[in-house]
């Protein structure tokens, strides 16, 4: 197993996003996913407190909660998994400030029925907020014995940068890994900037959107027929870029030719991008998933990698 960064967390290759929980999964469909996630070799969950509180009739944190629940249900196995979380986007708890985050903690600790947060992120940056704050509140978490380690999602570059350094500088504790949006058809933003800072600091990278939306599956196509999901909207967009669509086409040549999905190939290739420990991506169903888990096992060639990122290296 691949281990996060200087976390000393062991995780699969496969990270399981589940802000699908509440949303486009109840809870049962959500159990099923974990029981066949964690059957299939994987250890690691991607959650919020946040999520999925866009969803008519839901308050938030439920995503957490149907987490919890089954993790209630399986307290045996508790101890190999790394269960991720992250804070300041769900009111009360918003920003990034003290108060926020010790009670954004306690909150998420009681939705998951658990007393540790393996992996507590920064959901985004809070510029309103002194870094200092914000990482010496995250120390008293850890020194509690309440988080394990600390990441940073959607920060920028220089954020990223002046929060190292500030750790490196006072003794703070220190994020251990960048949770940015990265994906085989979205390139720039993560490889022009972030990625020299990652370089440097040797950070774990836990990328999100693994599947741009469900279009890195192949089930938008050029002329296809529409696709029932909540995100078609934004997953048909790619269809409108060629460089996107000449990278599905060079995904869907190798899955044929390794007898896998096209999901699982474009995993593979951003799980063999510097410094990235896991992709993330969700499954709302027992079957996507099967699409997605032979990553934890696929490694492309130099070849495939090199005909995979030609595809859309002007982007980048
Ligand atoms: N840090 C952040 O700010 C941030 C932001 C966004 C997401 N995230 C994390 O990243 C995770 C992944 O994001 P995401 O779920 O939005 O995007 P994604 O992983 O790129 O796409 C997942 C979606 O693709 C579709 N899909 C998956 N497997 C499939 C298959 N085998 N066949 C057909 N369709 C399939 C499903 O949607 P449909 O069935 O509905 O089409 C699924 O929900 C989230 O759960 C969350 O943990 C973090």
């Amino acid at each position: 197993m691949p281990q996060l960064g200087t976390s000393g967390l062991d995780v699969s290759t496969l990270c399981l996003g589940t802000n699908v929980f509440g949303w486009t999964a109840d809870e049962a469909a959500s159990h099923d996913v974990l029981d066949a996630y964690v059957g299939g070799g994987g250890n690691f969950f991607d959650t919020a407190d946040v999520y999925s509180a866009w969803v008519p009739g839901n308050d938030g944190g439920d995503s957490e909660a149907i987490i919890g629940s089954w993790l209630a249900r399986n307290a045996a196995r508790r101890d190999d998994l790394v269960v991720a979380t992250k804070v300041s986007q769900l009111a009360p708890n918003k920003g990034l400030g003290r108060d926020a985050i010790l009670a954004g903690a306690e909150a998420s600790l009681a939705r998951l029925q658990t007393d540790r947060i393996d992996l507590y992120w920064a959901h985004y940056d809070d510029p309103e907020t002194d870094l200092e704050e914000t990482l010496s509140a995250f120390g008293e978490l850890i020194d509690a014995g309440k988080v394990r380690a600390i990441g940073a999602s959607n920060y920028s570059a220089a954020r990223l940068a002046e929060a190292l350094a500030l750790s490196d500088r006072k003794g703070l504790p220190k994020y251990v890994a960048l949770q940015p949006h990265y994906n085989l058809v979205d390139r720039d933003d993560y490889e022009a900037t972030l990625a020299p800072v990652v370089a440097e600091h040797d950070i774990a990278v836990v990328p999100y959107y693994g599947l741009a939306m469900g279009f890195l599956t192949g089930k938008y196509r050029p002329g296809g027929d529409a696709v029932d999901s909540p995100r078609a909207g934004s997953a048909a967009k790619y269809l409108e870029r060629p460089d996107a669509v000449a990278a599905l086409e060079a995904a869907e040549a190798i899955a044929n030719t390794r007898g896998v999905s096209i999901a699982t190939v474009a995993l593979a290739w951003l799980a063999a991008q510097p410094h990235v420990a896991s992709p993330i991506a969700s499954a709302r169903t027992v079957d996507q998933l099967a699409d997605l888990l032979p990553v934890n096992a696929l490694s492309l060639t130099d070849t495939e990698l090199a005909q995979l990122s030609s595809a859309t290296a002007d982007a980048a």
